[in-house]
């Protein structure tokens, strides 16, 4: 057993680190404040590569693995929580479909401007009636001759609005519910296909958050993804490995909030000393890091077990749910060590409590990750 990260690993994480600390934080409050999405910072991530880091080169990607990427999130996240979802949506969510079901055609065309971050990518699951309910989904693909003919609406799409592609599940054969989907590459600019509003979020304020609209929007036959009717099975691996990143994005962030609260509960002096000399801090400070330290772990191991071609389903939903709910507490925690100054925006800890509140519910609900978790547990013993 090697707890520790590889050579490799390590200046991979010292790099992104330093780039997000130079070139993502000190913008982030502002891309919050104003809503804006950040356009300059995924410029700086394509040149360095970080937009498709756990593709081989050949596609157009950095050749690192899976590791490297939560790395990459987390390291981003820290920095600026509506990047690292941007981050996340474009690589786990917008690209990996191509990577895993894509042809070789659609790959060269779709993948490889994805990877390099020439192009934004995006998914579309989420309906209306689809939720945690993955199958219930009512869009429809049918199809015409050469042409698929899609209708139906798409909710809570990470980029949706802005995205050069998106990936979207849709319902080919009605009589057999879940195994009766597919998944479709629609490009933006095709007619039939426009966007709602976007959501006006409590937080990753800086991301889109779009609803979309297919009204008889027709794409070559060519665009799905694999063999009709296999999407379900196709998006569940996609989201498997998904959760893995909004494990690490949950990270970031409770990472970025428990580095601030132990700075200031250093500087701040309260009965003529640093409040770090109060025990009641210090136990605060203590649980941050500890839990922290383990949801690293969880993540880290799942990142493995997937690069190792392990089965790692089971372990990437604990890893997502166990950091989601820690890194809120922390996040939780460090305005409470903040004080009045925690409430408002200079301090950034108001961000990040109103960040990380999104990995306790996209990309599966902590009340789904227990489900597929005891699932597994339930599919286990019944296998010894
Ligand atoms: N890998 C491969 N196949 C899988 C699978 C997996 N992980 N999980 C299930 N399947 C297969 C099953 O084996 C089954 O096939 P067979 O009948 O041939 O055996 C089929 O898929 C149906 O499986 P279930 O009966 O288990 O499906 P279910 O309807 O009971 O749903 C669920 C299971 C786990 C609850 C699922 O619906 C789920 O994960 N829901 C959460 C959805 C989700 O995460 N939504 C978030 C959307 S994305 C997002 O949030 C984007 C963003 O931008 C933040």
């Amino acid at each position: 057993m090697d707890f520790q990260l590889s050579e490799e690993h390590q200046l991979f994480q010292r790099t992104v680190r330093e780039f997000a600390d130079k070139e993502i934080a000190p913008k982030a409050l502002y891309y919050d404040k104003n809503h804006e999405f950040p356009w300059e910072n995924i410029k700086k991530m394509a040149a360095l590569g970080l937009l498709g880091v756990p593709y081989s080169e050949e596609w157009g990607g950095a050749g690192g693995d899976s590791l490297m990427y939560a790395i990459a999130v987390e390291e981003i996240s820290r920095a600026c929580g509506s990047t690292g979802i941007i981050l996340a949506a474009h690589t786990s969510l917008g690209s990996a479909p191509f990577y895993l079901f894509g042809t070789e055609e659609q790959k060269r065309k779709y993948l490889i401007p994805l990877a390099r971050g020439e192009k934004l990518g995006a998914f579309g699951l989420s309906e209306a009636e689809a939720g945690s309910d993955a199958a219930g989904t009512r869009t429809t693909a049918v199809l015409d001759g050469n042409e698929w003919v899609i209708n139906g609406t798409k909710n809570w799409i990470t980029s949706g609005s802005l995205a050069d592609t998106v990936i979207i599940t849709a319902m080919t054969d009605k009589s057999k519910g879940a195994l009766g989907i597919s998944n479709f590459i629609v490009e933006k600019g095709t007619p039939g296909f426009s966007y709602g509003k976007n959501e006006e979020k409590m937080g990753l304020r800086a991301s889109v958050t779009s609803q979309l609209f297919f009204d008889n929007c027709r794409i070559p036959k060519e665009n799905i993804l694999g063999q009709p009717n296999d999407g379900f099975k196709q998006f569940m691996q996609i989201l498997d490995a998904g959760r893995i990143s909004i494990g690490a994005m949950a990270l970031g962030i409770a990472q970025a909030a428990y580095e601030a609260a132990i700075r200031y509960a250093t500087q701040r002096h309260q009965f003529g000393r640093p409040i770090s000399d109060f025990q009641a801090i210090q136990f605060k400070l203590a649980d941050m890091a500890t839990q922290l330290e383990a949801a690293r772990l969880l993540i880290y191991r799942s990142a493995w077990l997937k690069d190792k071609k392990l089965p790692f389903g089971k372990e990437a939903a604990m890893a997502k749910l166990f950091a989601s709910e820690v890194g809120e507490r922390a996040c939780h925690q460090a305005i409470q060590i903040h004080g009045g100054y925690g409430y408002v925006e200079e301090y950034h800890v108001e961000r990040y409590y109103r960040d990380i509140r999104l990995c306790e519910i996209g990309e599966g609900t902590s009340e789904i990750q227990r489900i597929v978790i005891a699932r597994h547990l339930l599919r286990e013993l019944k296998h010894q």
